[in-house]
């Protein structure tokens, strides 16, 4: 049986097993798909061991994505410019890398969320390796401006600059949260690491436009403290990253099995496990 898996630490959470299986049921593929904890010092050598045991690909997760980047000896357009590598595919040429996040996030949001992003203006909080990792995709769907706030603000500088040879027609900008004071956006992501402690980004009020969609790409039980604060600052509809994360895998199954895979039904039953209903 084609064997792939979750490769993290930790990773006995993941639910990259369940979606998988999910997807493997409904489109009559059969393989195996488990999660594996590597050692922090033994990425490559979990990968190599998987390999040898008849292991086809493999999704990465924290902290080896950078270390997964290294290790594939071809990768993807958007692989390069994220940076870092979320999906490895096995075949005769070797050790292919991909990263799906930033087409799960476009995905999430066109597809299931009903938000285009073409003409519409966007936020980008964070400056980290998840804002990198979706900044071409959100590119690529065309907004009217894609503007990058951080902490730290040379870091959103740095990406800004690093991007701004692909951005097209697309104006892009970079800054601080107190910058945003006055403007209106129709799309706010937060790619920040805030949400991890329970805190939110500091943003001045007033920046989301009519009907406008706050979406923090971490996932839980209930509002975020972003989504919260968005809430209370009148954005017109909220959404968490778990359409992200089950749009991100149908990607890499659609790498490895050349199909794509109905994501709602799965997104609905990951939902009602969640919210535990
Ligand atoms: P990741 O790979 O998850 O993006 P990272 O590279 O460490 O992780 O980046 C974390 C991001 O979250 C950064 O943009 C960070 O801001 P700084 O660049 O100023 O450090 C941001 N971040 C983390 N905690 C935050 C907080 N409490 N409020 C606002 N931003 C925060």
């Amino acid at each position: 049986m084609d064997r792939y898996a979750v490769i993290g630490n930790p990773v006995a959470h993941s639910k990259s097993p369940t979606i998988h299986a999910a997807f493997a049921a409904q489109t009559g593929q059969t393989l195996a798909y488990e999660a594996l904890l590597a050692p922090l010092d033994g990425f490559a050598a979990t990968v190599a061991a998987f390999r040898a045991a008849g292991g086809r690909g493999c999704n990465v997760t924290v902290p080896f994505k950078l270390e997964a980047f290294a290790l594939a000896e071809r990768r993807s357009p958007r692989a390069q410019a994220a940076g870092a590598v979320n999906t490895l595919k096995f075949d005769a040429d070797g050790i292919y890398g991909d990263n799906t996040d930033g087409a799960g996030l476009v995905r999430d949001l066109t597809h299931n969320l009903d938000c285009p992003l073409a003409g519409r203006r966007i936020l980008l909080l964070g400056a980290g390796g998840a804002a990198r990792g979706v900044m071409l995709p959100l590119l690529a769907a065309a907004p009217a401006r894609l503007t990058l706030a951080n902490r730290t603000v040379a870091r959103a500088e740095a990406l800004v600059a690093e991007f701004a040879a692909g951005a097209g027609n697309t104006p892009l900008a970079a800054g601080g949260f107190t910058d945003l004071a006055g403007a209106q956006f129709d799309v706010v992501i937060n790619a920040t690491a805030a949400s991890l402690a329970d805190e939110a980004p500091p943003l001045p009020p007033g920046l989301y436009a009519p009907g406008a969609l706050a979406y923090d790409m971490m996932y839980g039980r209930g509002d975020t403290a972003f989504l919260a604060a968005a809430r209370r600052d009148g954005a017109a509809r909220l959404a968490d990253g778990l359409g992200m994360l089950v749009e991100q895998a149908a990607e890499s199954f659609l790498l490895w099995r050349d199909v794509r895979p109905e994501t709602a039904p799965v997104l609905a039953e990951l939902r009602r496990q969640i919210e535990g209903r």
